[in-house]
């Protein structure tokens, strides 16, 4: 059998093998076998060398022509499976366009800062801005110039958590700052930064955190939020304080809401109310959320006192006020039919994303 038909035999089989490669596994082994160094064409064209020289050129030419046409068809096959193989990847990760996408988890306001910011818009309406005093508070603004003195048997109201005097906790024997920095109990003290701060009129709202040294059950924390309003201008009277709460109750709570007041005491207001609105649970008949009243007291209020007044430079013969403290938290468990106060302050995910509408 001569050289020229095994060179044939070659081409024709590499031609039939490269047509039935189904992946380039197959290709590679194939150029291995015919072009690798132990290949069938590298062994024939070591025998041509034996040829005799007037055959050698024409088999030289079909030799070089089967080995160029092999390779050509080595990358042909391969560049055409790659093409099969990348189509078959981008067809098993089809992407469908109108799928809905993912929800990406973002987070939503507290159920009290809800309270807090429907509040502020409702008393927006009103005309009261926003005024904002520190948590840690001195003596002075928190009770002193509240109108209640060191040794007022009121002080009993808000049991107080002092800032401890420097060194003294080190040396195991704590006190009081000297300084009287306290946390504050409620933010009626910046009434007083408010007046001492701004002209009349004044009507501004104070929202913020409030800590007492509380024996903590369901319904008490240390740590809460209060809102504080406080107007000080010319000719304001108790019944403006009425018409505008009764108004804030209706915005708050519906216009069927049943408001009423009830004298109260506060040393800061004179005279004092407790401002009540129908229970929300029973609707007045009475139950336990209501202690069998039927009322819900939701904040303190009253006429500024004199004292107050002059404290904030304001001269009583000249400008009244009215202020008033609600407790957001009491009211968001109201809204919620939350039944424990403690949960607000449990930074649980599992309870405070029940209450996602505070975007
Ligand atoms: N500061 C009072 C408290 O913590 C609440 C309060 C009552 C605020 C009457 C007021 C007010 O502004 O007029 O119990």
């Amino acid at each position: 059998m001569s050289l020229s038909d095994d060179l044939d035999r070659i081409r024709a089989d590499a031609r039939a093998a490269l047509a039935a490669a189904t992946d380039s596994g197959q290709v590679e082994g194939l150029r291995h076998d015919l072009l690798g160094r132990s290949g069938r064409l590298t062994a024939l064209l070591r025998q041509l060398g034996e040829v005799p020289a007037d055959e050698r050129p024409a088999l030289g030419r079909l030799a070089n022509e089967v080995r160029a046409e092999i390779e050509a068809g080595v990358r042909e096959r391969q560049a055409a499976l790659s093409v099969d193989d990348l189509e078959e990847r981008l067809a098993s990760e089809t992407i469908d366009m109108s799928a809905p996408g993912r929800p990406v988890p973002i987070g939503h306001l507290h159920p009290v800062q809800t309270l807090m910011r429907d509040l502020r818009e409702t008393f927006h309406a009103f005309g009261f801005e926003v005024f904002e005093g520190p948590e840690i508070e001195t003596d002075e603004y928190n009770f002193e110039l509240l109108n209640i003195p060191a040794d007022h048997p009121a002080r009993d109201l808000w049991d107080t958590l002092f800032v401890a005097e420097p060194g003294s906790v080190e040396a195991g024997e704590p006190k009081p700052a000297r300084d009287g920095t306290i946390l504050r109990t409620h933010t009626s003290p910046v009434q007083l930064r408010a007046m001492l701060a701004l002209d009349a009129p004044i009507r501004v709202l104070a929202p913020g955190r409030c800590f007492r040294y509380e024996a903590v059950d369901a319904s008490h924390g240390s740590e809460f939020f209060q809102l504080e309003g406080l107007v000080v201008d010319r000719d304001t009277s108790l019944a403006d304080l009425k018409g505008m709460l009764e108004e804030i109750a209706r915005a708050l709570y519906g216009r069927d809401v049943r408001t009423r007041f009830r004298p109260g005491y506060y040393p800061f207001t004179e005279p004092s109310v407790a401002f009540d609105i129908g229970c929300l649970v029973c609707g007045g008949v009475g139950c336990p959320a209501c202690k069998r009243s039927g009322w819900m007291t939701i904040l303190g209020a009253g006429m500024v006192h004199p004292t107050v007044l002059r404290n904030g430079g304001f001269d009583p013969a000249e400008y009244q006020g009215y202020a008033f403290g609600m407790g957001p938290d009491r009211m968001a468990m109201l809204r919620h039919g939350i039944g424990d106060i403690r949960l607000f302050f449990s930074a649980d995910t599992r309870f405070s994303s029940q209450f996602a509408e505070g975007r």
